[in-house]
């Protein structure tokens, strides 16, 4: 059988001020469209996965939030996770359990804060990589072609030979590497970023995990009874405190000789940046964009981006290039080009609040 599982447990901090450690950024509507971002990601799995089929890992304190709003999903198939520790561990969970209720599963592992235009080719492209996940112990990851030299993606080298869209080894992977690196890889060409969307085998993954991390897959392998018991919680409880901090990427990703990676073309975007939201979202004639729509009058006003409050009005006037970011307690404006430095203000503000 197909299964899913939506990994839900990160912060997302260049969101701030809207995204905080309460309100990360899959739990928000950050396009006004009535759906937020973890919202959205379920129901385009629910098209082609049945809906029992799919899991959702988070941190115990957005267990409230997640069953807010998707009280369609059983308590069974949310796992809640005591202690954030990347996604090494949630896939090792999430991966053991499903395997403990069918070793045969097939599982595709998702992000649950990202854009995704194209719905119809994201299925396609999902469906095929079902198919040669299913055949053969491979752990396939889909792969965006590189725009600029990012340095908070995966690099993809593949072997080439086989046509565009068709499944190819991957030659390296490299998480997130430094600028010179990264600069390289876009000049050399043959490179993808990594989407961060996983599929392969329940057995594909554990034996990785095993290769490559024996010792958190240990924790997962030797107490794999409980899962699904009554005893799960207080077996997790324990075994989270033994888990490494690493991601997937890191440990598994980067080590594995068996990963292939498939080209994907489904308007894709991580969303990681206030920037790449203004880029992809509908802006009106002066190039100015409003979350949500109604709260924001723009006079004189261009290429502005502006998220406010449900009952807060913002109003902009002779204002160019910037954006404005209003959330209950904190009101940000930034120049568009400075953005990168929100991580930094993020530090400074967290050492003194
Ligand atoms: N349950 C759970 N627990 N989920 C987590 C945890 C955790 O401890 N940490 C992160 N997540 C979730 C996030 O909510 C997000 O949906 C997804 O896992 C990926 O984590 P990020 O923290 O956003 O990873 P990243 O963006 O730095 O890097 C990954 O994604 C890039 C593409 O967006 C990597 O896979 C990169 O290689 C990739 O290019
Ligand atoms: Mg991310």
């Amino acid at each position: 059988d197909i299964f899913a599982v939506i990994m839900a447990g990160g912060i997302g901090s260049r969101f701030w001020p809207v995204s905080k450690t309460i309100y990360p950024k899959q739990f928000l509507d950050i396009f006004g469209t009535g759906k937020t971002l973890i919202q959205t990601t379920f129901d385009r799995f629910k098209a082609i996965i049945p809906e029992e089929n799919i899991f959702i890992v988070t941190h115990e304190s957005h267990l409230e939030l997640l069953k807010e709003q998707l009280p369609q999903v059983a308590d069974e198939r949310i796992l809640s996770e005591p202690i954030m520790r990347n996604t090494a561990p949630c896939i090792a969970y999430a991966c053991h359990k499903i395997k403990n209720l069918n070793p045969d599963a097939t599982i595709v592992v998702s992000p649950s804060d990202h854009l995704i235009l194209d719905e119809a080719n994201f299925h396609e492209a999902i469906k095929k990589g079902i198919d040669a996940a299913a055949k053969e112990d491979r752990l396939i990851t889909l792969g965006i072609r590189p725009s600029r030299p990012d340095t908070g993606y995966g690099y993809i080298q593949y072997i080439d030979g086989s046509p565009k869209t068709e499944l190819k080894k991957v030659k390296t992977f490299t998480e997130k590497p430094n600028l010179e690196i990264a600069k390289t890889f876009i000049q050399s060409g043959d490179f993808l970023w990594n989407a961060g969307i996983f599929i392969w085998s329940a057995n594909a993954i554990i034996q990785a995990l095993h290769a490559h991390v024996e010792e958190l897959n240990d924790i997962f392998s030797d107490g794999a009874h409980y899962l699904n018991s009554d005893k799960e919680k207080q077996f997790i409880a324990l075994a989270y405190q033994r888990c490494p901090n690493i991601s997937i990427d890191f440990a598994v990703m980067e080590k594995a000789e068996n990963v292939y990676v498939l080209p994907v073309t489904f308007g894709w975007s991580d969303l990681g940046t206030w920037g790449s939201v203004y880029d992809l979202a509908e802006k009106d004639f002066s190039g100015n964009l409003a979350i949500p729509k109604d709260n924001v009058m723009f006079y004189d006003t261009s290429n502005c981006m502006v998220s406010a409050e449900k009952d807060k009005l913002v109003v902009l006037q002779g204002v160019n290039d910037m954006i404005v970011v209003e959330s209950e307690d904190v009101l940000l404006i930034i120049p568009r080009d400075q953005e990168k430095n929100i991580k930094q203000i993020l530090t400074d503000v967290k050492s003194k609040h």
